[in-house]
């Protein structure tokens, strides 16, 4: 990740935030509320401001927020503070093969945010019985829209092949709306 890369973000946290692309990964989550965990850690990577992370803990979850924009960590505090719930973040490079503790996690979501090397230690960062949630916008997606540019999309069907070690119980690729999302939550054998 270069210098620039971490400016963008925390230019564009501190002018606007992401409002449209964290709504809809947010919904989708409450869709999946009977497959996700009541109990145990939960890490979100690329966490933006929070939402996701927030989510977690409302359902009981002491929950961690990983993104390498401190603007963006400064505002999930604030939310998470409105929503009267406690986050623990911590203002990462993801690109930097950041330690994942292998066995610990309930639940790791990564929504809109790439990082193709992570996926080993994402699937060994669950605890058994744990699940991994992915929401991540397709290559299709150029066809209505210019951004996200391609390399920050995955090919439809590419998330099949992320996490064989893990049981896939959610898989969806297609448009939502105007955008084209590849969803995957997966779960670790308990
Ligand atoms: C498109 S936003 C998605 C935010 C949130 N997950 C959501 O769905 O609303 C991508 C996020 O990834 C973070 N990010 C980008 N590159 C990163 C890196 N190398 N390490 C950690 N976070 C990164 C950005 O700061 C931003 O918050």
């Amino acid at each position: 990740m270069s210098a620039e890369e971490k400016a963008k973000w925390n230019r564009r946290y501190a002018e606007s935030g992401t409002q449209n692309l964290r709504r809809e990964p947010k919904a989708w989550l409450g869709e999946l509320a009977e497959l996700l965990p009541r109990s145990g850690a939960a890490l979100d990577l690329g966490a933006g401001e929070g939402q996701t992370a927030i989510f977690f803990a409302q359902r009981g979850l002491d929950a961690e927020a990983w993104d390498l924009s401190e603007v963006a960590l400064r505002k999930a505090h604030g939310l998470a503070r409105q929503a009267g719930v406690t986050l623990w973040t911590r203002c990462v490079d993801l690109d930097e093969a950041p330690d994942i503790e292998p066995d610990k996690y309930a639940v790791i979501s990564c929504l809109h945010f790439l990082n193709r090397a992570l996926i080993p230690a994402i699937a060994a960062g669950l605890r058994p019985g744990g699940v991994v949630v992915v929401e991540i916008l397709g290559t299709p997606n150029l066809e209505r829209s210019a951004q996200p540019s391609r390399r920050y999309l995955v090919e439809p069907g590419e998330l099949d092949g992320w996490f064989p070690q893990l049981e896939t119980l959610v898989r969806y690729d297609g448009w939502v709306g105007e955008r084209y999302v590849c969803r995957m939550l997966a779960r670790r054998r308990a």
